[in-house]
């Protein structure tokens, strides 16, 4: 699917921006640095390249961009790949065909873009790595993310404050079930995530606080290809059959909305959520309207809000600079290395999410009150 948006831009404003193209020619590299040699100022199409129109928050992450590129005067070509890796590829190169000034792509499979990256480099085009870092490429200019392992670390810091933990003690007399899920195998941040959150769990762990019954306590046993709700489910419904007969699951811990989602489903269809058999403390990330109410409903428990207004805003901020040849700002030059570089980033701050603060996603205007009735 294609669309293509076009600024309404004015006579005046296109007259500022050529002007801004000859003043911003010449003395580029002088102020920026940049090993691009771009044409300066403002105008011409920007590219978002977003994996799938399947989850909100990419509708959102592209509709935000695009309205906020092209307040900044550009114009912008918003495609989403549908979680095909090939289809990202070819909207991508479909992009450098046509000439778009700048990259911005959130990947679908970060180690998949090496090669059509290198395309974007050969045409002098800036690329952008948006919320996932692109993998095994020098060719990604900055990144614009949420402190991915504080992420994980939130969500695991909420299970064990809620089942009220207290310090990790050997011999502790209580101890509950918990399953793991993770993310796409395919996607860099669900490491990030995955550490942050076992950064806090493994003590209890190790303790005997906490008890994996699947015994399923590597990552690569836990992940969701594609962060498929049906797949979690799927996943949660085998775990709940094979280890769960008289036990109880007290805690899931979810690295996102849509998988969380999935694994409420198969509890449910395992009896849980009645008084006898509550259901069991259940994470998530992205806020997502679904799990919002879900939260509200008391059926998901927590979820991280990552506000991809700000995410959107930052993303284009970089941009803007590249364009013209400043340095974009950065906090963290060492944290997100592809394997080729450690690749400069803006990491913003995620907020824990449950049935105490939603009201915060109103008063931010992320939700409207009327939304989350
Ligand atoms: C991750 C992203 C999460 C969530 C997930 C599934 O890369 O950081 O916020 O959206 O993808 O879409």
């Amino acid at each position: 699917m294609r669309t293509t948006r076009m600024s309404r831009v004015t006579a005046a404003a296109a007259l500022a921006a050529l002007l801004a193209v000859s003043v911003t020619a010449c003395g580029q590299e002088a102020r920026g640095g940049s090993r691009y040699k771009p044409a300066g100022g403002k105008g011409g199409v920007i590219g978002l390249a977003m994996p799938t129109k399947a989850s909100e928050r990419w509708i959102a992450d592209g509709e935000n961009m695009a309205e906020q590129f092209e307040k900044a005067g550009y114009e912008t070509d918003l495609q989403y790949g549908d979680d095909k890796v090939e289809n990202q590829i070819a909207q991508i190169e479909n992009m450098i065909t046509k000439g778009r000034r700048l990259l911005v792509v959130a990947a679908i499979d970060g180690s998949a873009l090496t090669e059509v990256l290198r395309r974007a480099e050969d045409a002098g085009i800036p690329v952008i790595s948006y919320d996932r870092l692109i993998m095994g490429s020098e060719h990604v200019d900055y990144y614009a993310s949420f402190d991915n392992e504080r992420v994980g670390e939130l969500e695991a810091r909420y299970i064990v404050d809620k089942l009220k933990l207290g310090k990790p003690a050997k011999g502790a007399s209580a101890s509950y079930n918990i399953e793991l899920f993770a993310g796409s195998p395919d996607d860099n941040n669900t490491t990030y995530f995955w550490n942050g959150a076992m950064k806090v769990l493994k003590p209890y762990l190790d303790s005997g606080q906490l008890v994996v019954r699947s015994k399923q306590t590597r990552m690569n046993q836990a992940t969701t290809l594609r962060w498929d709700g049906g797949t979690a489910q799927k996943r949660m419904d085998d775990l709940i059959s094979k280890n769960y007969g008289e036990e109880r699951v007290d805690a899931v811990l979810s690295p996102y909305d849509g998988i969380s989602i999935g694994i409420i489903s198969a509890l449910k269809s395992a009896g849980y959520g009645s008084k006898a058999r509550p259901l069991p403390i259940v994470t998530g990330q992205d806020a997502e309207l679904a799990s919002v109410k879900s939260i509200i409903r008391g059926e998901q428990t927590q979820t991280v809000f990552k506000d991809t207004r700000k995410l959107a805003a930052q993303a284009v901020k970089m941009g803007d600079a590249v364009l013209n040849g400043r340095k974009p700002e950065v906090n963290n030059t060492t944290d997100y290395h592809n394997g080729k570089k450690a690749v400069p980033a803006f990491l913003l701050d995620p907020v824990s999410i449950d049935k105490a603060n939603t009201e915060l996603l109103v008063r931010e205007g992320y939700f409207t009150a009327g939304q989350l009735r």
